[in-house]
């Protein structure tokens, strides 16, 4: 056994309170496509698993394990600190995830869940030495961004999924990984893949049939109405483009740590209200937590202003505003 140096000791590990505390890179209008796509299976008793290739420290894994139904596997498979197979792979991983352990997954993903999912430590291209052919529902593809692993991913995700099943792929069209948008649209135009839908980053697509996933899609962002989209024709059949900026999140799970950092907040709350009753304005716990300071109020500066300046100062200012609001009508 290998002791864990201090980086690696428990209180090293992290304690999100939240899931916007987990470092990765999943945004609102992906997040909203998955929780649709994830209800709309669960309505219709559509079965299967779901997989995520390329975890990282867990943001979309902790999303999509908070929506596992009962009696279904989530399978999450990435090299976290293993090795990786070639030079380019070796390259990219010491570029974009040099501080990447698999504790630091497991920590967050346990703050969030009970268990955890089956992990596959490895590179991509094994992952159907462990997960059944036509067994998965939904699969996220985010592993290496280079072309040849993306492609064989795909390929490999398509023997998997069930028949209706969804497949994303990420950063499909970013200017850093070409190798991404040539293994997904050589899946479409060679390969059979059926496009569903697009956000900035991710690409929606199915083996299956995507009309009635596109029927309802349409349906719900029409009812919604936050979510900016359009529909365009791609190689013979539609593509809906959607953009969320603005529209509400779904909910997240909930972090274990998420009442204690609310309680360390109201501590620091009702410390500073004792040290300063006067000027500490009114904070919501969750925001001291993690977030940044909340602005004042204009009510809260007149009375930081009120309680600061010498009065001879404090009476000019409240006669010049008078003589101005007298002015105003
Ligand atoms: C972009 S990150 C995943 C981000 C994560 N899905 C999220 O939303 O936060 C890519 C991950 O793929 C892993 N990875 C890179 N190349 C891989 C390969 N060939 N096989 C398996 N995992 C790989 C990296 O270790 C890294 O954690």
């Amino acid at each position: 056994m290998t002791a864990l140096t201090a980086d690696q000791s428990a209180e090293h590990l992290p304690r999100p309170a939240r899931l916007s505390d987990v470092k990765g890179w999943f945004f609102t209008a992906d997040q909203l496509l998955f929780d649709w796509f994830l209800s709309h299976q669960r309505d219709r008793s559509e079965a299967g698993d779901l997989l995520e290739l390329g975890a990282y420290l867990g943001k979309s894994a902790i999303f999509l394990g908070a929506r596992l139904g009962a009696g279904e596997r989530f399978t999450v498979c990435d090299l976290f600190d293993s090795p990786a197979g070639d030079a380019s792979n070796s390259k990219e991983m010491a570029k974009s995830y040099a501080t990447l352990t698999r504790r630091a997954f497991e920590a967050n993903y346990r703050a969030f869940h009970d268990e955890l999912p089956v992990i596959v430590q490895g590179l991509s291209s094994v992952i159907r030495e462990h997960v059944a052919d036509g067994s998965v529902r939904f699969a996220h593809i985010d592993a290496s961004h280079l072309y040849e692993h993306v492609a064989g991913d795909i390929l490999a995700v398509r023997e998997l999924l069930t028949e209706g099943g969804v497949v994303v792929m990420d950063d499909f069209r970013a200017e850093h990984c070409p190798g991404v948008a040539a293994a997904t649209w050589q899946a479409v135009t060679a390969h059979g893949l059926r496009p569903i839908c697009i956000t900035g980053t991710k690409f929606y697509g199915t083996w299956g049939d995507p009309g009635p996933y596109q029927d309802a899609l349409l349906e719900w962002l029409t009812a919604r109405g936050d979510v900016w989209h359009e529909v365009q024709q791609v190689n013979g059949g539609p593509l809906i483009r959607l953009s969320a900026k603005g529209a509400k999140e779904p909910a997240h799970p909930v972090s274990r740590y998420a009442a204690s950092a609310a309680g360390v907040a109201e501590g620091a709350a009702a410390r500073s209200s004792k040290a300063s009753p006067k000027t500490s304005p009114k904070t919501s716990p969750k925001a001291s937590a993690v977030g940044p300071a909340p602005r004042p109020e204009r009510g809260a500066l007149r009375r930081v202003a009120r309680d600061l300046l010498p009065p001879v100062v404090t009476r000019a200012i409240v006669r010049a505003r008078k003589r101005s609001g007298a002015a105003r009508g």
